[in-house]
């Protein structure tokens, strides 16, 4: 007979707004269940880091590799010392950025600890652990209440965009998972945390809301960006980096410049497009027929283009208020304005995966 474990569980949706319910997830988490539940950033799949079993359902869930390994979520910078995650003290550098970003949207990558108890699948065999102290108010009541390290990715099928709403964690992980904690509001960055390895030269492995101006203002050390594109046969510091992600079925091309061209370029090629734009951009576009926006913010800015990124991506893949139900051949991505720095550059790092590889040319045929 099959295990218990083994049958499907349908998730079951918890309040964030009610005490009970969180003191719920947090009894989940201690006796080895894995709960969704937000963050500032996206909506994390946490268990356990210290129990191997429970940890091993995240993997199973996400259908995640296991040379992928997990951010640790800690309630506060002391929980470090509680929970005998790297060395102490901790190095300088380490200091001045938990004093300056924690609690926030910062991960940072220090030495693992000999003593450390966290199950193995955690750090995929790595000497280093990642480790974060997310601010959102549940995440951080969960946290405290749960009393041990929650390793927590993104809630979402690898490769898929990550969650910005229960409903998404739902439509990935249903079956796989025991609860979600479901918060009304809309979460504040809907890109994934600025992650940066401290275990050598300082670097920025993935680019987030908390920019490497500011990084470098809080400690005065500039830090180097690690390369986007993987090569063949290197191994990332981030394991995460060479993995497909955020990918809607169809193609999808960014378009910097005027986007009308390349609509008309993809219908005169029969196709029927998709477009990924700020509001004010989607209005401006002559309503024709296989033409579909899909507006992604509505004031110009890189902030709100970056809450909806998620949502607008899933989208086209048939999911959420702004469904495109018939399906696009082709999906023309075209970013905000300001993308150099900050919230900007971890769009375009996004945009850049989901057009996996497909930079920003689109073929001749179109
Ligand atoms: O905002 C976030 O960081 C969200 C929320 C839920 O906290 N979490 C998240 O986790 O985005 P995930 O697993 O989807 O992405 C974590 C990234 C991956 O690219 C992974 O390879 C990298 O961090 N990572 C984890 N541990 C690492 C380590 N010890 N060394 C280097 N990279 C690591
Ligand atoms: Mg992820």
């Amino acid at each position: 007979m099959p295990s218990k474990r083994s049958q499907p569980v349908t998730a079951r949706v918890l309040s964030g707004t009610n005490e009970l319910d969180i003191s719920h997830a947090a009894l989940l988490l201690k006796t080895s269940r894995v709960v969704a539940f937000p963050t500032e950033t996206v909506y994390g799949l946490g268990a356990d880091a210290t129990n191997a079993q429970a940890v091993s359902r995240i993997f199973t869930a996400k259908r995640r590799p296991a040379d992928n390994p997990l951010i640790v979520h800690i309630a506060s910078a002391a929980d470090l010392y509680k929970f005998n995650l790297t060395p102490m003290p901790l190095p300088p550098l380490a200091a001045r950025l938990a004093d300056a970003f924690w609690p926030g949207p910062l991960t940072v990558v220090l030495p693992l600890s000999e003593h450390a108890r966290l199950a193995p699948a955690v750090t995929a065999g790595q000497a280093s652990v990642a480790i974060r102290v997310p601010r959102h108010p549940i995440a951080a009541a969960l946290l405290a209440r749960a009393g041990v390290p929650i390793a927590a990715p993104s809630a979402n099928l690898s490769g898929r965009p990550s969650p910005t709403c229960a409903k998404h964690v739902l439509r990935d992980l249903s079956d796989a998972i025991d609860a979600v904690v479901d918060t009304s509001q809309a979460i504040q960055c809907g890109l994934e945390s600025t992650v940066v390895d401290l275990t050598g030269v300082p670097t920025i492995l993935r680019p987030g809301e908390i920019a490497a101006s500011d990084l470098q203002k809080a400690t005065g050390v500039c830090f180097r960006r690690a390369a986007e594109h993987v090569q063949e046969g290197v191994v990332p510091k981030a394991p995460g980096m060479k993995y497909r992600h955020y990918a809607p079925t169809a193609p999808l091309y960014i378009v910097e410049g005027g986007v009308e061209g390349a609509v008309d370029d993809c219908k005169a090629a029969g196709k029927r497009v998709g477009v990924l734009a700020d509001l004010s951009v989607c209005t401006r576009l002559p309503q024709v027929a296989h033409v579909i926006c899909v507006p992604c913010g509505d004031d110009g800015s890189a902030a709100g283009f970056a809450r909806a990124l998620y949502a607008s991506l899933r989208a086209f893949d048939g999911e959420g208020t702004n469904a495109v139900a018939e399906g696009v051949d082709v999906i023309l991505a075209v970013p905000p304005d300001d993308v150099e720095n900050g919230i900007g550059e971890a769009v375009m790092n996004r945009l850049r995966k989901a057009a996996a590889g497909r930079d920003e040319k689109m073929p001749s045929t179109f």
